[in-house]
């Protein structure tokens, strides 16, 4: 696709070539990312935020991507304080919006509210996750962070073996993933979940259609053998007709240093969109994985700066003007560490 002044809805939209396209700009942002040069190059340029759900990476990360890149943030945090509850359509709300920005990024609790909102909209809008429909970003900097984890392990995206664990029904993030999954070749999906939260099976179809593998499991112990990644999800409480309904299956799966020492491959990467659920009852990913190498959960939020950085690079036209627009900076430190 050409990104510039596109929605990014649905990683329906993309092919392999796109997403290649997405991790080598997201690459040449690290630098900036990681401060050890700053860039102007969207100076005067405005985001607005409008997150109708609580978040804290992929707001925040969104925001801090358009700063870094010389842009100016606009955010509202909950439906409340905006005129869509004295009764403002989407479509109003999007066509006076998207006259103060150059950009959206979008939260919804309603699947397909974003995609609404973006038909009315003047600027182009990401999805930053729909309901329990899709959350396109974080899949694609699952998978950026999925290359960059094997790469060290002499792998590939093609021949990927994933284990995708917990709440597949409500997880927006799971859906996403397993979409952009099917692009790459001769991938092995191992879905871990009790038949009620099963992925949904147009998901699933998807997948198979394309030629790859898609095997169920109820026990974790036996879907995380022989896999590359471990993907962990939360039990998606607020998707849940009640807290009491969601508690019957938070801490249904849990991975910790035992288990993974016993049924897992020495170098399996563990993998979690976030937030990790670290109430009691839930633990899916226990803190004793902390200092497991293989945990790669922050690396994973980290590459959310990078690839959100290379998304508005891409679609506001700017990539091959970063550097020009780019000087060092004086507070850099090399003190400062990065994974
Ligand atoms: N992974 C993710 O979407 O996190 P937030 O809900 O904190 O944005």
């Amino acid at each position: 696709m050409n990104f510039v002044g596109e929605h990014i809805l649905s990683v329906a939209q993309l092919n392999r070539a796109d997403v290649e396209e997405i991790f080598a700009v997201a690459d040449k942002m690290t630098p900036f990312a990681h401060r050890e040069r700053v860039t102007r190059v969207l100076d005067g340029a405005v985001l607005c935020n409008l997150f109708f759900e609580a978040s804290t990476r992929t707001r925040l990360s969104f925001g801090a991507a358009f700063n870094l890149l010389g842009g100016s943030v606009r955010e509202t945090t909950d439906m409340e304080s905006t005129s869509l509850v004295k009764g403002e359509s989407l479509k109003d709300f999007a066509r006076v919006v998207s006259a103060y920005s150059d950009v959206i990024v979008m939260r919804h609790p309603i699947d397909g509210a974003v995609a609404e909102f973006a038909e009315s909209s003047r600027s182009p809008v990401l999805n930053g996750g729909d309901g329990s429909n899709e959350h396109p970003t974080q899949a694609l900097l699952d998978v950026y962070t999925i290359k960059k984890e094997l790469r060290t392990r002499k792998k590939g995206l093609d021949d990927l073996r994933i284990a995708v664990i917990g709440d597949l029904k409500y997880g927006r993030a799971v859906h996403s993933l397993i979409k952009l999954l099917k692009l790459f070749r001769n991938i092995t999906v191992h879905l871990i979940a009790p038949p009620v939260l099963s992925a949904p099976e147009s998901v699933i179809t998807e997948l198979q259609k394309a030629g790859h593998e898609v095997r169920h499991f109820e026990q974790l112990e036996h879907g995380i053998q022989g896999v590359d990644v471990l993907y962990m999800t939360r039990t998606q409480e607020e998707r849940f007709s009640s807290s009491a309904e969601a508690r019957e299956y938070q801490g249904l799966f849990r991975i910790n240093q035992a288990v993974y020492s016993q049924h897992c491959e020495p170098d399996t990467v563990i993998m979690h969109p976030l937030p990790r659920d670290s109430r009691e009852a839930a633990q899916e990913v226990n803190v004793d994985l902390d200092s497991n190498p293989n945990l790669a959960v922050f690396r994973q939020s980290d590459n959310g700066l990078i690839v959100r950085m290379a998304l508005f690079a891409l679609i506001l036209d700017v990539v091959n003007k970063v550097e020009d627009y780019s000087t060092q900076v004086g507070w850099f430190t090399d003190a400062r560490k990065w994974d």
